[in-house]
């Protein structure tokens, strides 16, 4: 443990768990519970609870669970170390001076390095676009109808002809070769030594969330190839999981983002008041992208280009989001090619008309379909309805696809009777998409031995966090080492020695344990799902049959060791007067 466990829980306690995972998952509440869409899996429904009380998370649909800490840790792929440190500085807790691995410190080190190397780079191609021989990436920007104030907001820059100068900058910043190579500025070669990977290009440096710059797209001036050159992929530079631009869309609060397909793009729209452009970054939109808009909107416009590669890249990102759980619009951009182009001939508020006016994605995939057919064909018209029905089958919900269906069949003249009877017909002979089985944790037959054991320890720990007060009744006949799983005889012996202590909250416990695997069983025993009871008399039943479990495997278990284990015998003697008496106890759970 690098930190005192005292700390641990100050710092656990300061960081409220719906606050911290608000500022990832949009949230809503409904009963005891804040729900999300989950971020470690796509989904579409939301499946991952957030409770306030318990300061706990748990995706119904992925299993994943876990205390403030776990969050940090999965989500920013922290270790324990650097999340303790992330949610303390969140909440202005001062930490010791630790004392970090050696391993630690290398690669925190080499990150950093990185990111400071990259941002002397920018800084060094902001100063050469504005020195004299960088007069032709200005002027080029200039054409291109930016302000000062936005080639200035981007920090646009350029890099000259000259093939080792930036090295040699960097070297006198004191750093090595095989960083700057690392950081994909410069490429070694025996003939040429170091030499600069970018050349006679106007630059846009790529920014992460938090503003820091993890890469670079250079753009050739003049009719070179390739037209934009990115970094390579670097420790610090994911591409599938960037976007250019969101360090400034994610608080431009519009209500949506748009994505579009060049740096250009998103600067214009920036530049028009639409601070709510990204763009991916040469690549094509990926699933990660998408999970990331998903953190700070459910409604993305696609502004996409208006030729055939763009329309095939609208169509794949359509996809993308609907797995997602997002809902997709895309923005039509005719007769022009891009947003930059539709913006210099036409203005902000012909733009702002087509996103009012963006497309619902489903009836955008639709008429892209119906140009591929000849409606005067009734074979074609024939395989073009199915082809619609079989879209449709795509809605698990019943009610959105009937409206989807009704729009449609008004739509393209279709008779919506014909039409259900075609998606019915599809639907029964492949199934509709069903939403995805949500595992149940209720106990279930014909488990082995061992599992109903740890199934009965698993439930009472979970009562207990459910209903703490019930401890009180109990603790005559319990304690921590009648749970025979090592796991679970831990988290007992602190959750009862925490029961009884004013304010304790159980997610500390979570946060006591250094490894993320033993963090994860710890979370997952509070959040077994107890058996539905309606009566009042279930519900002591079924409290006593968990207590009465826990009680006998302790007992076997200890008889089991009576030849080899001297303390056995005392549990063992306990064990059989306990459970006899607990045999004829009623405990009221009033
Ligand atoms: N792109 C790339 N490599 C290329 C061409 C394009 O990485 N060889 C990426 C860039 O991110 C670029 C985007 O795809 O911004 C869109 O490309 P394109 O439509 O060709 O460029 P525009 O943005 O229209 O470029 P410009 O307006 O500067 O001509
Ligand atoms: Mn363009």
């Amino acid at each position: 443990m690098y930190y005192p466990e005292e700390l641990i829980e100050e710092i656990r306690a300061k960081n409220d768990i719906v606050g911290v995972i608000s500022g990832y998952v949009k949230l809503q509440k409904k009963g005891g519970n804040h729900w999300g869409c989950c971020p470690f899996h796509n989904e579409k429904t939301p499946s991952f609870a957030v409770s306030e009380p318990k300061q706990m998370y748990h995706c119904f649909g992925c299993g994943v669970s876990g205390s403030v800490y776990t969050f940090m840790m999965q989500y920013e792929n922290y270790t324990f170390p650097e999340a303790v440190r992330a949610l303390a500085e969140r909440a202005g807790v001062k930490l010791p001076e630790a004392e970090y691995s050696e391993e630690e410190k290398k690669r925190a080190s080499r990150r950093a390095r990185l990111l400071e190397v990259n941002k002397e780079a920018a800084k060094y191609f902001y100063y050469q676009l504005r020195a004299s021989h960088g007069a032709v990436g200005m002027h080029y920007l200039e054409k291109r109808n930016l302000t000062p104030e936005t080639i200035h907001k981007f920090g646009l820059g350029y890099a000259g002809k000259n093939g080792t100068e930036l090295v040699e900058y960097l070297k006198g910043k004191g750093y090595t070769d095989d960083l700057i190579k690392e950081a994909g500025l410069a490429n070694y070669s025996e003939r040429h030594g170091m030499s600069s990977q970018f050349w006679n290009r106007v630059m846009f440096p790529i920014q992460d969330i938090n503003h820091r710059v993890i890469g670079f797209g250079g753009r050739v001036m003049g009719d070179g190839e390739p037209k934009y050159l990115n970094s390579p992929e670097t420790p610090i530079f994911d591409k599938r999981r960037n976007l250019y631009g969101l360090n400034f869309a994610r608080t431009a609060r519009s209500g949506n983002l748009i994505i579009c397909e060049g740096y250009m793009d998103v600067i214009s729209m920036h530049q028009a008041g639409f601070t709510q452009a990204v763009a991916s970054l040469g690549t094509a939109f990926t699933q990660e992208q998408a999970v990331l808009l998903r953190r700070y909107t459910d409604s993305v416009l696609l502004a996409y280009d208006s030729d055939g590669a763009g329309v095939k890249a609208a169509l794949r990102g359509i996809g993308i989001l609907r797995d997602a759980g997002l809902g997709g619009k895309v923005i039509n951009m005719q007769p022009y090619k891009d947003p930059d182009e539709f913006i210099k001939n036409l203005g902000r508020e012909a733009f702002q008309e087509r996103i009012d006016q963006a497309e619902n994605s489903f009836f955008f995939e639709i008429r892209i379909l119906a140009d591929q057919y000849d409606m005067k064909d009734p074979e074609q018209k024939t395989r073009f309805h199915r082809e619609i029905a079989r879209k449709l089958c795509a809605f698990s919900e019943e009610m959105e696809r009937e409206n989807y269906l009704q729009a449609i069949a008004e739509k393209y003249y279709i008779e919506s009777d014909s039409l259900r009877k075609l998606v019915v017909g599809y639907a029964a002979a492949t199934g509709l998409d069903k939403p995805p089985e949500r595992p149940r944790t209720t106990v279930q037959p014909k488990q082995p031995p061992e599992e109903k054991v740890k199934k009965a320890q698993k439930l009472l720990l979970t009562w207990l966090v459910d209903e703490p007060g019930l401890y009180e009744r109990i603790k005559d006949y319990i304690s921590p080492e009648d749970f025979t799983e090592e796991l679970y005889r831990q988290v007992a012996a602190k959750l009862f020695a925490g029961l009884g202590t004013p304010g304790f909250q159980p997610a500390s416990i979570v946060s006591l344990f250094d490894d993320p695997e033993e963090q994860r069983q710890a979370a997952e025993l509070f959040q077994t799902t107890l058996p539905q009871m309606d009566t009042l008399q279930e519900r002591e039943k079924a409290f006593h049959d968990i207590l009465l479990s826990v009680k006998r495997s302790s007992y076997e278990y200890y008889t089991a060791k009576l030849g080899t284990d001297v303390s056995a015998l005392n549990k063992v003697v306990e064990g059989k007067r306990a459970l006899e008496k607990l045999a004829k106890t009623h405990i009221s759970l009033q």
